[in-house]
């Protein structure tokens, strides 16, 4: 068998989901047209398609194909991408350039930026729903609901969110770091592999090694997230760079230092592949993009 080759993975995956999205969103001068050029304008400015690429490698990793999960895959994309809408939010992390543009309050304001977050966030679950057709058992429906919705509520995401704003310029105990980190990101990222997994059918067994090496890889991704705001610049980023030492953020390297960060990043990526061992080859590309998220520079 040919080694797994990533960057053609990658980029059959990212031109197919960004066709998908874009049949997805609503057109640019539907009405209100205010709101939808914002969800466009954020989700069409760049970014890594790394979600709704976990959707889809989480399906073939149980036996799945790409066309089963691009609803649920373009989903998870509109809740990661209303995230970041929200998390750039002067009342949040204030920040000014996201995927290489202006943020979505700088371009529109803060009212239309707010809404543009919430219609995304919404849309998932449309999204979500439209993948019920490939479904012969709606059982399988219901429980990527629920899951996604944990991974993205009070439970998940936005739990960490919370946790990550009320940490700002205090010294935290290393637990709560954890706990910032495995909800605030790690809990989207899981929940995407998860979801895909499921949607294609996967067993007990294989969910659980799924759900596994989601959790290490995704915890390992805001890791070396953190360490990029500190060596990485607004050209590679697209994102400002020293955001988290001007608002005095709780991370990894602040607290562990910057070697002791990308050890931690690389154990957990081998923690991961090691979670996957009895999924066998179909396990590839989750092997490949875990090696992304350690090596990545944006
Ligand atoms: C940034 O995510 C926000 C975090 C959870 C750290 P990405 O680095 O995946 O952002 P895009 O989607 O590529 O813009
Ligand atoms: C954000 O973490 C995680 C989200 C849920 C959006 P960060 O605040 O570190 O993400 P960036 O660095 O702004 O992308
Ligand atoms: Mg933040
Ligand atoms: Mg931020
Ligand atoms: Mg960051």
């Amino acid at each position: 068998m040919s080694p797994f080759d990533l960057p053609s993975y990658l980029a059959e995956r990212r031109a197919a989901i960004d066709r998908a999205l874009d049949a997805a969103l609503p057109r640019e001068d539907a009405p209100p047209a205010t709101v939808h050029k914002a969800m466009r304008y954020s989700m069409f400015a760049g970014g890594k398609r790394l979600r709704p690429i976990l959707v889809i490698a989480g399906a073939e990793a149980v036996g799945g194909g790409m066309q089963q999960v691009m609803p649920a895959a373009c989903a998870l994309e509109c809740i990661h991408t209303y995230s970041l809408i929200h998390d750039d939010l002067p009342a949040m992390d204030d920040d000014d350039f996201r995927r290489g543009r202006p943020t979505s309050h700088k371009a529109f304001g803060e009212a239309i930026a707010i809404l543009a977050g919430d219609g995304l966030l919404t849309l998932a679950f449309r999204l979500i729903a439209d993948n019920g057709a490939t479904l012969a058992d709606p059982r399988v429906l219901r429980d990527v609901i629920a899951e996604i919705a944990d991974a993205a509520g009070t439970l998940g995401m936005v739990g960490g969110q919370v946790v990550d704003i009320e940490s700002e310029g205090r010294a935290i105990p290393a637990e709560t770091l954890e706990y910032i980190h495995a909800h605030k990101t790690a809990a989207l990222i899981r929940a995407s592999l998860t979801s895909g997994a499921r949607l294609a059918g996967a067993t007990p067994r294989q969910l659980a090694a799924i759900n596994a090496a989601g959790a290490d890889l995704g915890l390992a991704f805001q890791i070396v997230d953190d360490i990029l705001d500190v060596e990485g610049s607004l050209a590679e980023l697209g994102k400002t760079a020293g955001s988290d030492r001007r608002k005095h953020k709780a991370t990894y390297p602040d607290q562990h230092g910057l070697e002791a960060s990308r050890v931690r990043a690389k154990t957990l990526i081998e923690d991961a592949k090691a979670a996957l061992v009895p999924l066998g080859r179909a396990a590839d590309p989750i092997r490949g993009l875990a090696d992304f998220v350690f090596e990545r520079r944006s």
